[in-house]
């Protein structure tokens, strides 16, 4: 028995299980699109999607280490997917406005999951919450980003 007593860690487990699997997903999800864009803003575009993919699986890591840290375990297979709200993508390959669609709208279904996550955090635990906070900063900025390039009105 350590020094440290977590808090509610059944309760925090399934918060921060649906933040691993979303974030699994939209790195998944994001080099489908990396690979099959096609158009004049492929090269911008396709670095870019890399970028949010480090964030997406830096903030996987975290959150899964911050689970094993309370005394849960970290589901990572594919199994978990089935339970992912990221829109899937059609096959093949896409234009680069229809990647960047795609690729805000999967952004923006995972910030949900992390902001429902965070807010219930709020009230079980301090730590548990800061460390989605900060994916969710990655995350948050990398929308702006992305939906800045669809134009004036996104
Ligand atoms: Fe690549």
């Amino acid at each position: 028995m350590t020094s440290i007593e977590h808090h509610h860690p059944q309760k925090q487990a399934p918060l921060l299980q649906a933040c691993v699997t979303a974030t699994i997903d939209l790195a998944l999800s994001f080099k489908h699109l990396h690979w099959n864009i096609r158009g004049p803003r492929f090269r911008s575009v396709h670095e870019f999607l890399d970028i949010v993919i480090e964030h997406a699986r830096d903030g996987t890591d975290e959150i899964a280490e911050r689970l094993v840290t309370i005394g849960m375990p970290a589901e990572g297979q594919r199994t978990e997917l089935d339970k992912s709200p990221v829109p899937a993508i059609e096959s093949g390959f896409l234009s680069d406005e229809a990647v960047l669609k795609h690729a805000v709208a999967i952004l923006d279904e995972t910030i949900k999951v992390l902001r429902d996550a965070q807010g219930k955090l709020g009230d079980l635990d301090a730590v548990s919450e800061d460390i989605v906070i900060g994916t969710l900063a990655n995350l948050e900025k990398d929308l702006w980003m992305l939906s800045s390039q669809l134009g004036p009105t996104s």
